[in-house]
């Protein structure tokens, strides 16, 4: 089995600022509801630049970091549930926009976990030699699913793309992965699509359906719930699949949802908060782009040193969660 490192991250957020205040020009909210609620301060919201654009400038970013260059990618994995078209998928668009000609593209819909997914994929796929170099995107523009009516979800949800290239190398870098998922609570967190019509639909099969009407709806109180629990199992089965303890991690980088989930799930792991990189006050919920980013932010902080182990956790739509160890 090849040995498999992350030799590069990026990221890219879109420039415009959107902060509590801001909302409560739109909606009857209040800074400090959303603050002591959720820890968000402010987001980036896309001004018009779609999924692709953000997965790209995060890509490119990622590639220069990893000091490669775009032919030497063999797969692009986008992680989204907010694709500009149901075709091309993203992935596809981006190999266009970086001219990684000899990729094969392709999107995971996993919501949340998304980028957790691609990297489990990445790392299975150079495992077993089928390719040597992959770049692993979550990138979302949840903005444009978004029910900007809706006070209860709209402060929570926003833009950004987060980008590592994983590659196989000399030193095990990827120590454990894990995910799961349960299609039984798909429920708590949807986003609808195109409904059957057709001539041959019995009944009458309703008006053209409008993709526009197609926003967040979301059982906040059943997923804070899940959340908890699940990221606290997946932490477990990580650390069991590894051999490692949790004194070993020097960062766990969680799902950026809600900084009270991230909060109980310290609390019941019994390890300090101080561990968990979080960056929720600037950027809000990202989605599959959340992990990414804050990966790079870490990578990029300078307090990540040779041999450190970093757990990266998270919950989705779906529902879906998981986890990766990596040692840097
Ligand atoms: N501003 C002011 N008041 C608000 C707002 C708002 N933005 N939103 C809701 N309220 C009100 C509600 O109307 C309600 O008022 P009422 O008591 O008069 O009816 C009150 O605040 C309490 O509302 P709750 O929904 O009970 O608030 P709660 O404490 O549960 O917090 C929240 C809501 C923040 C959504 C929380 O449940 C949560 O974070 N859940 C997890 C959500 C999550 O992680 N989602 C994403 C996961 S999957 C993915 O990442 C794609």
């Amino acid at each position: 089995m090849n040995k498999v490192q992350i030799i590069g991250t990026g990221h890219y957020v879109p420039e415009k600022i959107v902060t509590n205040d801001d909302l409560t020009k739109i909606i009857d909210t209040s800074d400090e509801w959303i603050s002591t609620r959720t820890g968000i301060k402010e987001r980036r919201i896309s001004e018009g630049e779609n999924t692709s654009d953000l997965a790209t400038k995060a890509a490119l970013k990622a590639i220069e970091d990893a000091k490669i260059s775009p032919e030497d990618v063999d797969f692009i994995v986008v992680a989204t549930y907010t694709p500009d078209a149901f075709i091309p998928n993203t992935a596809c668009i981006v190999q266009a926009n970086i001219g990684a000609v000899n990729a094969t593209c392709f999107d995971v819909s996993a919501a949340c976990t998304g980028f957790i997914y691609g990297l489990d994929i990445a790392t299975q796929f150079i495992k077993t030699g089928r390719a040597k170099c992959i770049l692993v995107i979550g990138a979302e523009t949840q903005s444009k699913v978004v029910n900007w009516e809706d006070r209860g979800t709209c402060v929570l949800f926003a833009d950004g793309a987060g980008a590592a290239v994983v590659t196989s190398g000399e030193k095990e870098g990827i120590l454990a992965c894990y995910s799961g998922s349960d299609g039984t609570k798909g429920w708590t967190l949807t986003v609808d699509g195109v409904p059957v019509r057709n001539p041959f639909v019995k009944g009458n099969p309703g008006p053209m359906y409008d993709l526009s009407n197609s926003t967040i709806k979301m059982d906040g109180k059943e997923i804070f719930k899940f959340a908890v629990g699940i990221m606290i199992k997946s932490v477990d089965e990580l650390l069991k699949i590894s051999g490692l303890s949790i004194e070993d991690i020097k960062y766990v980088i969680p799902h950026q949802a809600n900084y009270r989930i991230i909060e109980s799930t310290a609390k019941r792991l019994g390890v300090d908060i101080g561990k968990f990189f979080i960056n929720i006050d600037k950027y809000g919920n990202t989605s599959a782009a959340s992990v990414a980013i804050a990966l790079d932010e870490l990578c990029k902080s300078g307090n990540l040193e040779k041999g450190d182990k970093v757990l990266m956790v998270g919950f989705g739509g779906g529902l879906t969660y998981g986890g990766v160890i990596i040692e840097w």
